[in-house]
């Protein structure tokens, strides 16, 4: 089983591969591809939740998730993604959310999306023993402050970053997702950490990468510009339901071997 001592030690030794998962049944095909850390993330308010952002996705949307991909994982490291507004008002509530992802749902570590008031509550994580991936950069829980655009472009906005990097590792974070911003910056910021950076939009120099399924697999009705699709999923499901409907209408199923007849119920009309 993965730990997050682990995935600390691939950090410049091993490419650290993420992916988000949000049902056991994905979870298991996931981690058989060979995925280290599957996040459960508040993505799914888009991906799969048919809401326009993550802004709606609840606690209890995510705890119930959490808990079907760790019953579906037995290797990967589950990481729980704290929805907007779960953390972050208040410590005690905050340190009480997370700790139920862990406590009752079954993740090893809790993701947050980060910035200067985060690092005090990542300590406090820390010290209680809850694993915290800190997240900078785009962070899309703020979508009304900064939209969907790529982050730290200007000097100012780039040195804030780097600055909060390690203020979060100095606070205990674990590893660090640095969502769409410039490769450069992420380089710097890698080389600044001893943590792992896991990159989605930030070019290769990090430590690893995460991208959200339903983007890799082909699910997805649109995908942001960095993404990548690796399959056709949508295809490949809108075929074998276009199948299955077909043959219901042609009466070809179900056939005999779907189905089975008890003898004595022949005559009972
Ligand atoms: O919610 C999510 O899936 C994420 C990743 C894109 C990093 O936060």
């Amino acid at each position: 089983m993965t730990t997050v001592r682990d995935v600390r030690a691939m950090a410049g030794d091993e490419r650290i591969t993420m992916l988000t998962a949000y049902d056991a049944a994905t979870a298991s095909i996931v981690e058989e591809a060979g995925i280290d850390v599957v996040l459960v993330g508040d993505s799914m308010g888009n991906a799969v939740l048919g809401y326009d952002d993550t802004l709606p996705v609840t606690l209890d949307e995510v705890a119930s998730r959490v808990g079907a991909v760790a019953r579906g994982t037995d290797e990967a490291l589950v990481v729980a993604d704290m929805p907007f507004l779960s953390f972050g008002a208040d410590v005690a509530e905050s340190v009480e959310n997370c700790g139920r992802m862990l406590k009752e749902e079954g993740a090893n570590a809790v993701k947050l999306e980060s910035g200067p008031h985060t690092v005090e509550l990542t300590e406090r994580l820390s010290d209680l023993g809850i694993p915290t991936m800190a997240h900078l950069g785009l962070t899309p829980q703020s979508v009304n402050q900064t939209g969907y655009t790529q982050q730290a472009t200007d000097r100012e906005e780039a040195t804030e970053i780097l600055e909060l990097a390690e203020a979060h590792e100095a606070a205990g974070a674990f590893a660090l997702v640095l969502e769409h911003v410039p490769t450069n910056l992420a380089a710097q910021v890698t080389e600044a950490v001893d943590i792992p950076t896991i990159g989605i939009g930030a070019g290769g120099e990090c430590d690893g990468q995460v991208l959200v399924f339903t983007d890799v697999v082909g699910l997805a009705a649109s995908s942001p510009p960095f993404a990548a699709q690796f399959g056709d999923a949508r295809a490949e499901i809108h075929d074998a339901v276009s199948d299955y409907v077909d043959a219901v209408r042609a009466g070809e199923f179900p056939a005999e071997e779907h189905g089975s007849a008890e003898e004595e119920l022949d005559d009972l009309y």
